[in-house]
């Protein structure tokens, strides 16, 4: 699979002179890894097809969503059928109480759940609860992590922006209101907390950090900033729109033990359309408009053609068979790698999240400001080859990979030989 992309190359053109950047979203311009983005036409299973038939193992499954693999058919089906009867109403439908019902399960003992319809729309949301719960407005947040484009949000705040080297976004006005702790740091945690905590309304952490490479925390990381966050008053939101059902049907705070007040979610609910959450118990949640003052309101929020999609994903996860299946293909992709013993990344993964790593020497990195500078390079020069190959993985040294339920383990193996 050499040779240039023609139809890629003149869309992009097309688009260049008409979208900023010819983007809709900035990483999925390739500006860190060079070269032509690929247009992509098509999706089955494991594999995309672009415009110029080129077919890619895809390791990148729309950045988290695809969990079972592209078109999965159950999710086509759902999908179809709620379309036949009409895209959106714009009024209550059933849909709405079946997807509340999977989610709460899934997050007990959370009871309540607004539905929205990205992951930005449930961090504004869940810190807008947080605020109006506290009467309090600084904020909390931990380098490295992205939770979204709201203004509050944009420091330190993971790959787009470590990948276009801002510190922050232009136009934003508000991010005096944030605070940024490192990652994993106990000592600026406690801080932090003595500080500014009795003026905290809330703190914001992916569990596990995956998007600026995957920062894996200690457990008593999380458990301190629970502690320290109930201590003062603190709403703790965790941000599991990555983390949410990627691990089991539940979310990575099962995983670590360790309960917040709010969680955010978003990808994998909507099964690849656009859907996202805020999670918690009546306390904070019903203070949400009708029933309470804090505002929150959507055109598109809970449309019945997406929340069929998340329906039919999350039928699928309960059932775990496909965590048992990525299961084994973690387990298959491990051994791959240990056997290449010339290799030159190392492998950080948790479940079925990946992130090569392109340096052999030093610790692997749970902070975004250790990540070496030889393993950013180590990945960029690679990637055009990769594609070329026939793999098609996130365009940016900072993003983890994906593995999905459509993946074979042949594909693994594959991809570790490519990289
Ligand atoms: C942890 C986390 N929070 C929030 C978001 C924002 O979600 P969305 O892109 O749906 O607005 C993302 C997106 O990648 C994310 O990874």
């Amino acid at each position: 699979m050499t040779g240039s992309p023609g139809a890629s190359e003149r869309l992009f053109s097309r688009a260049r002179a008409l979208m900023p950047g010819g983007v809709s979203s900035p990483v999925r311009a390739f500006g860190s890894v060079g070269g032509t983005p690929r247009y992509m036409a098509r999706g089955e299973g494991a594999y995309l097809f672009d415009e110029d038939g080129r077919k890619y193992t895809d390791f990148c499954m729309a950045w988290g969503p695809n969990i079972l693999g592209h078109a999965f058919p159950a999710v086509i089906e759902a999908v179809t059928k709620a379309a036949q009867d009409g895209l959106a109403f714009g009024t209550c439908h059933r849909n709405e109480p079946a997807l509340a019902e999977l989610v709460l399960e899934a997050f007990a003992p959370a009871d309540r759940v607004r539905f929205v319809v990205s992951g930005t729309e449930a961090v504004m949301t869940a810190i807008r609860l947080a605020r109006a719960h506290t009467s309090r407005k600084l904020l909390l947040k931990f380098s490295g992590c992205y939770h979204g484009h709201a203004d509050s949000m944009l420091v330190k705040a993971g790959s787009g922006i470590v990948t276009l080297g801002l510190a922050e976004s232009e136009g934003v006005t508000v991010a005096a209101d944030t605070l940024v702790a490192p990652l994993g740091d106990l000592e600026a945690l406690e801080l932090v907390f003595k500080e500014h905590g009795s003026k905290l309304a809330a703190a914001l952490i992916e569990p596990l950090p995956a998007n600026n490479g995957l920062l894996i925390q200690e457990p008593r990381f999380l458990k301190r900033l629970r502690e320290l966050t109930a201590e003062h008053g603190t709403v703790l939101i965790f941000d599991e729109v990555i983390n949410g059902f990627r691990f089991g049907f539940h979310g990575y705070a099962k995983v670590v033990g360790v309960q917040p007040d709010l969680t955010t979610l978003g990808k994998i609910i909507g099964g690849g359309l656009p859907v996202g959450a805020v999670v918690g118990g009546a306390a904070i949640l019903d203070r949400l408009a009708p029933l309470g003052k804090t505002y929150q309101a959507g055109t598109m929020a809970g449309n019945p053609v997406a929340l069929a999609a998340g329906i039919a994903t999350l039928t699928e996860l309960r059932t775990g068979a496909p965590y048992r299946h990525l299961e084994a293909l973690g387990a298959v992709m491990d051994s791959a790698v240990d056997s290449k013993k010339d290799r030159a990344f190392r492998m950080v993964r948790v479940g079925s999240l990946f992130w090569p790593y392109y340096a052999l020497t030093g610790p692997i990195p749970t902070q975004a400001e250790k990540i070496a500078p030889e393993a950013v390079a180590g990945f960029k020069s690679r990637y055009g080859q990769w594609l070329d190959a026939g793999f098609y993985l996130p365009p940016s040294a900072y993003e983890v990979g994906f593995l999905s339920a459509a993946h074979s383990p042949n594909d693994v193996e594959r991809l570790v030989a490519a990289l």
